[in-house]
Formats: C-alpha cells, structure tokens, sequence
C-alpha cells in the first residue's frame, strides 16, 4: 500500500528535541503520526555521515592577489558537476524508522517556519547589545574601528585580499558594475532565475540585461547557453551562485578569459560555498554579498559588501560607495552614499565567528531531508537538490521540485498544515513586466520557466529542529499522497 511507506525516522526524532517523542508509548507515537506504524531498516545516522564525508571537498587555499585576468584554475581536476540524488542518499544501513499510514484523520501538527532567524541570533545576543550599547554611548555610527574589523574578517573569511562593506547586496552588484565601467549600450549577461536585483543593477546603469538559461540540475546559469550570447556589446557576466551552490566557474572564468568580459560573482545566497576548493566571491573580479537578515551571513537590517583581489578595484569601489569622492569633498565620479552603519558591522563581525557552525548546521538538515525523502520513497517522485563533487553547497535554500504541475497544490496543503514553504522564483526575470522591452517570449527560456514551475523551498534554517523537519516531510508525503489519490479517483 503506497500509503504505508515509511516517512519519520524515530532514531533521528529522538536526536534532538524530539527526545521526549521517543520516549513515547507505541499508542501515542500512533496518535502524533495519525495512523498505524510499523518499522523498517533505514540508517539516518550514517546516511548523515556519510553525505557530510563524501560531499565535503574543503582545501585551506588563499586565492592571492589577481589583476583582471584572474588567477589560473586550481590544478584539482573538474569533477563533474551532477551528483545524483541516488548517490547521496546510496548509503543506508539499518536502523528503526516509523511509518505512519496516511488513510485516517490527519493529526494535528504545530507550525514549522520558513525561517527564523531568532533561534541562532539568541546565542550572540549578549555580547551584540553589549557592543550596541558601547557604540550607543560613544556615538560613532558611521564608518570607524568597526566596519574595517568587518571588513578584515570579511575579506579572509571570503579568501580575498580586499571586503568593501556598503548597504546592500542590490548597491553591492551597483557598484560592482560601476566599477567595471558599464554604461548604456553594453550588455550583461546574467540568469532570469535569480533575485530581482541581479538584472535591476544593469538596467539602472542604463544597460541591457541578456538572459541566460539555467542548468536543470544545479539551477545555476548554463555556461553552454552564455558562450551563445556573447556579442561586440558584451561587456560582463554575472554568474549567480544560487540557493548557496557555486556555478560552473571554471567555464566562466575561461569564458571571460578568452573574451576579456568582466567576472563579477553574484554572491548574495552564497557566502562560504565553494568551487573546487576556493571561496565565492574570490574566483572572478568582484564578488557581490548580502546581508539581508534571511542570508547566511544574516544581519540585522539590510547591508552588503564586495570582495575583489585587485587593489585598483578594490579603490575603485570603495570610491564608488562613498559618492565618487576621491579626496574630501573632491568629486571625480557620481557615486552612490552606500555605507554598512557601524552597529550592524559591530553585530555581523561577532556573527562572524558562528558562520562555519551556521553553514554546517544547514548541510546537517540537508543531509537528513535527503534520507528522510529517501525513507519514504518521494526521492524517486521529487526533484531533490544535489550537491556537485566539486562544490561546497552551503544551502541557502534548500529547493525541490514538484513536478506534473501539482506544486501550488503541494505549497497550498504545506501552508494548511502549517509548514512553511516558499517558492523562489515564480516568474523569470526575462518575463517581468518592466523588462518586457527586451522581448523574451514564452519558451524562451525553457530550464527557467520550467524551474519557476517546479521549485519549492522547504525549511533549512540553523535552529530547525529534528521533530520539525520530521513534520515538513511528513505533511509532504501526506499532501503527495492525498492529491494523488483524489487524482487518481478523479
Ligand atoms: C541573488 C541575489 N542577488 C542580490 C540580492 C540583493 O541583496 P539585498 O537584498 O541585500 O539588496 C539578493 C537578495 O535577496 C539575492 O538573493
């Protein structure tokens, strides 16, 4: 019986906070998966280890000092850049798991967020308002020991030589472009399956936007479909690294080489993943962050910051940031008034230090969707995210998909059971209204209008607990299996 199969590991609910659950009678763990269970051999556990020792492909190498040509790719050998979800999810030996049937009234579950940044936000709290409080009575806000303590940590953290803080991830690809020098007339490629502010930066430089499609597999931009686009007008590329996975880089990179394009890495879901061994952000020209709260490197308020290992475009941007001005009051360009306030520096350089953990916990949870997809066999229905041998995923989002059009159903019986999900990104940036001059027809984008079709972003937050992604998979395999059974009746 399809309804039969197995969804909650009960080794694993009983890891964390879900200690009291294993402590349950046989009668009430029935009543909390509202129906009959019976077990079968599943090893969470070391499906766990095992995807953390096969995917983790960290090396300690500082990129040094590059100039526009960039640094020669690192000697390790391109793997491909696929892993099936069959390979991270091929190691299971035995253990116990609960199975619930999913005929019967649905039991009642508490909410599961989408996000909440509170949970891991608590353990630095002391020591952020006691740093507020000194620069509160001080009264230095702007700029000072603060910001450059940020941007050092920033700027080793990212393996660049130079981390220029602004105001946002959106000014951060402002700026970047600014400093590339790009004026109307010129054209950028970038995906249509990213963030609004990826494109919005080009255009506002006057500009024009080129989409490019994106792998199906990675949902990062196809370096194939780039090389395609390239004309006398192309003056850039923005890769994006999206949900927390590198793109392709060794292809862009050769990309732009050979046709001498600026490299500027759109780094905002990304801070800390990694290609080949080396950090986003320190592969390409410029790399653009973001500091929105919801970021892996969230902060407190908005902020952003560049990284770039070219002294002159470091300088560049930094002037960029602070009104074109040169010397004091000294104008040789019109910039942009982009600064990080120093309470939101002083706050994400304590924050800092957690970012390893933060990373670790995400690929933790990630590790355990998997097998727990894997449990109750929606891995073979589902399109589940894969982490390529040569990247280091940091799992911004963690994104499936939902295929036979049957996603906004999915998202609706989520939200009915209280399970945040989130769709990033319905619409493709190529068929937005105000870039609707650039003439993207429907189907011209095929990877990207399918993705924004498909894609749902489950909960992946540091913080999350065992039971409540125990409850994300749970509800996800009860919604699949109720909409199957009215379709199939229907
Ligand atoms: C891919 C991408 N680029 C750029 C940005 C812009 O960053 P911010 O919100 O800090 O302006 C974001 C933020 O959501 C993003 O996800």
């Amino acid at each position: 019986m399809d309804g039969a199969l197995g969804y909650l590991s009960r080794s694993a609910v009983g890891r964390q906070d879900g200690t009291r659950l294993e402590k349950m009678s046989k009668a009430s763990l029935d009543r909390f998966l509202g129906g009959a269970y019976r077990t079968v051999g599943v090893g969470l556990r070391s499906v766990a280890r095992g995807f953390a020792t096969q995917v983790d492909l960290r090396t300690e190498r500082f990129a040094g000092g590059k100039t526009k040509s960039m640094s020669p790719s690192p000697s390790t050998p391109a793997a491909p850049h696929s892993t099936s979800a069959a390979q991270l999810t091929a190691f299971a030996p035995n253990s116990t798991i609960a199975v619930p049937q999913t005929s019967g009234t649905p039991a009642p579950m508490a909410a599961v967020p989408l996000l909440d940044v509170t949970r891991t936000n608590a353990e630095i709290r002391d020591e952020v308002l006691q740093l507020w409080a000194q620069i509160y009575d001080q009264g230095g806000f702007i700029g000072g020991p603060h910001v450059k303590n940020l941007e050092a940590e920033l700027a080793r953290v990212c393996e660049s030589r130079h981390a220029i803080a602004c105001a946002s991830g959106s000014d951060a690809l402002v700026l970047a472009l600014m400093a590339a020098g790009i004026e109307p007339g010129d054209e950028v490629i970038c995906p249509a399956f990213t963030f609004f502010a990826t494109a919005s930066a080009v255009w506002r430089l006057g500009a024009t936007p080129v989409f490019a499609d994106i792998d199906p597999l990675t949902f990062n931009m196809d370096p194939v479909h780039v090389r395609s686009l390239i004309n006398n007008h192309t003056k850039a590329i923005i890769p994006v690294h999206l949900f927390g996975l590198a793109c392709d880089m060794s292809a862009f990179r050769e990309i732009c080489e050979t046709e001498d394009l600026w490299l500027i890495e759109d780094c905002a879901q990304s801070i800390g993943a990694r290609f080949q061994g080396q950090a986003v952000g320190s592969i390409g020209d410029i790399g653009c962050f973001s500091f929105y709260p919801s970021k892996n490197l969230g902060g407190f308020g908005d902020g952003g910051f560049m990284t770039a290992n070219d002294d002159q475009v470091a300088a560049q941007l930094r002037i960029f940031a602070n009104h074109g001005m040169t010397e004091t009051y000294r104008h040789e360009y019109v910039g942009l008034n982009s600064r990080l306030d120093s309470l939101q520096a002083a706050a994400l350089w304590i924050k800092c230090r957690q970012l390893d953990s933060l990373a670790e916990q995400r690929r933790a949870n990630v590790a355990r969707y998997q097998a727990l997809f894997a449990d109750c066999k929606l891995d073979s229905v589902l399109g589940l995210p894969t982490e390529p041998a040569n990247c280091f995923h940091v799992w911004n989002q963690y994104t499936i998909r939902i295929p036979d059009g049957r996603r906004d159903e999915i998202k609706a019986a989520l939200a009915e059971r209280k399970i945040g999900a989130a769709v990033y990104y319905p619409t493709p940036l190529s068929r937005q209204r105000c870039f609707a001059s650039l003439g993207y027809p429907e189907g011209s984008l095929p990877h990207t209008e399918r993705a924004c079709g498909e894609v749902l972003s489950l909960p992946v937050f540091p913080g999350l607990t065992h039971s409540e992604q125990d409850r994300v998979v749970a509800s996800l395999h009860e919604a699949w299996h109720s909409q199957s059974r009215l379709r199939a009746a229907g």
